[in-house]
């Protein structure tokens, strides 16, 4: 029988998943990919909003929040293999994707390799572009960072870029929360995500062979993968949509949850339908 609800434990592989699943197992199923160094919880709202029309299902990557970190050196591709081992486990394909951040290079990549088990992606705040040399060079600064001044420094210099300015006086809980997160995840999940997002492949080469609906959202104050990256992933794929998210940063979904899951419902309603005019 399938278990629903919060926090269920599956064991995959010697390797303790932790996800949430809820709504109606016969509706669209759409699979949520957290960013980095945070968790499932960063989906709560867009979980609410949604499990009373879809089956939603959101996921810890393995090292982060309550799912266990294996033995395995971290890489995207074994975010994609544990992926697929997630949807294998309960019995998925015909999947929606929506990954955020280090969420959205695992859907890609995903998409990339097995795009027959997937019927549309939602993107917030990512990018396909692969570490840039100065980029590669700054994850050894943070890695050396964590080391040298612990992980609660580590969030509290994240969370200067992770947010627009008035986020810092409207959203204080938000930011607690998503502080929270980071100093949960371990010194050794930190490096080794770290060391496997500098060492990620670029995915935009092969954006035109995207045959799926995609919505891209981004922050108009995202500092990390700001709207200029969200731009080359809406002109490399054919049918995609940008909406710009006012009010947020890095973390769109958190900082304007109202307009972010406006736009996610009207999406997902359009694809129900099968009308892709998304204006
Ligand atoms: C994330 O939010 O997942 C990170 O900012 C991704 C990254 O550092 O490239």
């Amino acid at each position: 029988m399938r278990a629903t609800g919060r926090n269920i434990e599956l064991t995959i592989d010697n390797l303790v998943v932790n996800y949430d699943d809820e709504g109606d197992e016969k509706a669209p199923a759409i699979i949520f990919i957290h960013g980095f160094p945070f968790n499932k919880s960063m989906w709560d709202m867009q979980v609410e909003a949604l499990k009373d029309n879809y089956r939603v299902i959101a996921y810890d990557i393995r090292g982060h929040g309550n799912s266990d970190a294996g033995d395995e050196e971290f890489s995207i591709d074994l975010f994609v293999n544990d992926l697929l081992c997630l949807m294998d486990a309960l019995e998925l394909d015909n999947v929606i994707l929506c990954g955020l951040s280090m969420g959205g290079y695992v859907a890609l990549r995903a998409i990339e390799n097995y795009p027959e088990l997937f019927d549309a992606l939602i993107l917030s705040d990512t990018q396909c572009a692969a570490d840039t040399p100065e980029g590669k060079e700054k994850r050894l600064k943070a890695i050396e960072n964590i080391k040298e001044n612990g992980v609660e420094n580590y969030a509290d210099e994240s969370i200067k870029n992770l947010f627009a300015a008035e986020s810092f006086i409207t959203r204080i809980k938000v930011i607690a929360a998503v502080k929270n997160m980071i100093v949960g995840t371990s010194v050794e999940s930190l490096i080794n995500t770290l060391f496997a997002l500098s060492t990620r492949e670029e995915t935009c080469i092969k954006l035109d062979d995207i045959k799926m609906p995609v919505l891209i959202m981004v922050g108009s104050e995202d500092k990390i993968t700001p709207l200029g990256a969200a731009r080359v992933m809406h002109e490399g794929i054919p049918d995609s949509f940008l909406k710009v998210i006012a009010h947020a940063g890095h973390l769109a979904n958190l900082e304007n949850p109202s307009v972010f899951n406006h736009h996610l419902r009207k999406f997902l309603h359009r694809f129900a339908k099968k009308q892709f005019h998304y204006s």
